[in-house]
């Protein structure tokens, strides 16, 4: 029996055998869809007979779906956040629904979730604003005989109007929010403050639709397929009060299965959260959520210890109306402030070796010296130079600005914050820096030179009028087993064993209590 994933192989060679390109690729892949869906397959063409025989297996959807992704990524035109989801999670989303309710799939991309509830006997209204991606679901829904079931829409999921006897389903964009064009985040953001949730900026293209599904008065029940790091985050605040507004039902924690990621082309976990509107608005719904993990295997959370702590700080942390408990002891972050390092916009281009800077020659003073790598020992060879042009730049740095803008760096997103784009404020040197990613055991070194660090840094900042031996202590013991066995709880996890240590995340880490 041929597995899934050698089923798309051969299906893209089969398209890519005749096609000159990844767009012809893709013309190919759904014009024979339609002509299969039509009935008008054409025998001589062997990628409609492929995609018929493809059709009596139950792995069709997804089948034809990754296949499609893999061309739209290749040719660059994927819409940014687009990841489709497998059929195993998709049966866990379709599971949740309330039977008997019309469902509404935001974002409906190539069907995944919509052709799922279908099959399982549910109207399902699919709102995509991609018309190919909606022209492929279509096609798919008509080989599998449930187009009397989906109702097409092409427009924008987030002014969607629904009706009372209608309910959500989502996996929405995961795009970060400097990846979403900034006259895009600004309607965004007009939609947040219309729907009485104001987000910040910063926050991703799936907070709006986390914000829009948990503020409509018409939706009776909402299954909303999510990444995990605004759960116990301090800035997924405002998410979890509009969360926990709305009437939390079920929190499902998805790890991996197989130790592979959720989703196979996007390195984050996933949850899975049921809400259904409260009977009161005015107030806070107190029903806690049920929260489990599923699909955890060969991951962080499959030891049964690790999963019942890290349910039981989520509990804690939901009590509080999403607030993150005060702590009763001290903190790292009573001692130390925790801050990113130096972020430029495009390190290729403000950071420099030695050679290249007197290759460029670059005056010293248009100089700084920066960390680029954190290791046990700082070695001379890990220092680089961040190029910050003085208040009047040498002829040097001035054919630097120019060739920056030919290479197009001031339109990168940090550069178009700054005025003017290449002046990259400087902060002043921390007093220890800390790993701020890794695979191996996170390190913590002196700041003995005075040296800025590059954002992959985090810089340790001692707390005004504390003195110098308190911060010893506690970068000992941040240091010793335990003190790195409790940095490691607050780490969060991603594929292939990679860590991160997010600053707000250092700070809150509880210090043994008699070690200040
Ligand atoms: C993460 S994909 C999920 C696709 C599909 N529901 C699935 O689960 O496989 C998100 C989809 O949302 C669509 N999308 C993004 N923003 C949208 C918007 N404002 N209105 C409608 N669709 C949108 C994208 O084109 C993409 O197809």
């Amino acid at each position: 029996m041929r597995t899934t994933a050698s089923k798309v192989n051969a299906l893209l060679r089969e398209i890519w055998r005749p096609a000159a390109s990844a767009k012809d690729t893709r013309r190919s892949l759904v014009s024979s869809l339609l002509r299969v869906a039509g009935a008008r397959r054409c025998r001589s063409r062997p990628i409609d007979t492929a995609i018929r025989k493809l059709s009596e297996s139950d792995d069709f959807p997804w089948v034809i779906g990754a296949a499609y992704w893999s061309v739209r990524r290749k040719e660059k035109s994927l819409p940014s956040g687009t990841v489709f989801t497998p059929p195993k999670l998709a049966r866990q989303v379709v599971s949740r629904l309330l039977p008997g309710l019309e469902v509404v799939d935001l974002g409906a991309g190539t069907g995944m979730l919509a052709l799922t509830a279908a099959k399982k006997g549910f109207h399902v209204i699919a709102v995509e604003e991609d018309s190919e991606m909606m022209l492929v679901l279509d096609a798919l829904s008509r080989i599998l005989k449930v187009r009397d079931r989906i109702d097409l829409r092409l427009e924008n999921a987030l002014g969607y109007c629904g009706r009372s006897d209608q309910q959500i389903m989502a996996n929405p964009p995961y795009t970060r929010h400097h990846l979403i064009p900034t006259h895009k985040k600004k309607v965004l953001s007009h939609l947040a403050s219309r729907l009485g949730a104001p987000l910040p900026l910063t926050a991703g293209h799936h907070a709006y639709f986390m914000i829009y599904a948990w503020t409509t008065r018409w939706s009776q029940r909402e299954v909303l397929l999510l990444p995990t790091n605004w759960l116990d985050a301090k800035y997924g605040k405002e998410l979890r009060d509009i969360m926990m507004m709305r009437g939390p039902r079920e929190i499902a924690i998805l790890e991996s299965a197989d130790g592979r990621p959720v989703f196979e082309n996007a390195l984050t976990t996933a949850c899975l959260i049921t809400t259904q509107a409260c009977s009161s608005r005015t107030t806070h719904s107190k029903q806690a959520p049920r929260i489990r993990v599923i699909e955890a295997r060969n991951t962080r959370l499959n030891h049964r210890v690790a999963r019942r702590r890290y349910i039981a700080k989520l509990e804690k942390i939901l009590q509080s109306d999403g607030r993150v408990p005060a702590n009763p002891g001290h903190t790292v972050g009573d001692v130390f402030r925790v801050k990113r390092g130096v972020a430029t916009g495009s390190n290729s281009f403000f950071v420099l070796s030695r050679a290249s800077a007197d290759e460029l020659g670059i005056p010293d003073e248009d100089l700084q010296p920066i960390l680029r790598r954190l290791s046990r020992r700082i070695l001379r060879s890990q220092l680089q130079h961040l190029w910050i042009p003085a208040k009047h730049p040498s002829a040097a740095s001035l054919r630097r600005v120019r060739k920056g803008r030919s290479l197009h760096v001031d339109e990168t997103y940090l550069c178009k914050q700054r005025e003017p784009w290449w002046r990259i404020s400087i902060p002043v040197p921390p007093t220890y820096f800390m790993s701020y990613m890794g695979r191996g055991e996170p390190t913590v070194k002196a700041n003995e030179r005075g040296l800025l660090n590059l954002n992959n840094i985090h810089g340790l900042y001692l707390r005004d009028g504390l003195p110098r031996r308190v911060a010893e202590r506690v970068v000992a013991w941040l240091r010793s087993r335990s003190g790195i066995a409790a940095l490691m709880t607050c780490a969060r996890r991603y594929e292939g064993g990679l860590w991160k240590l997010e600053p707000g995340d250092v700070e809150r880490l509880e210090l043994p209590k008699n070690l200040l």
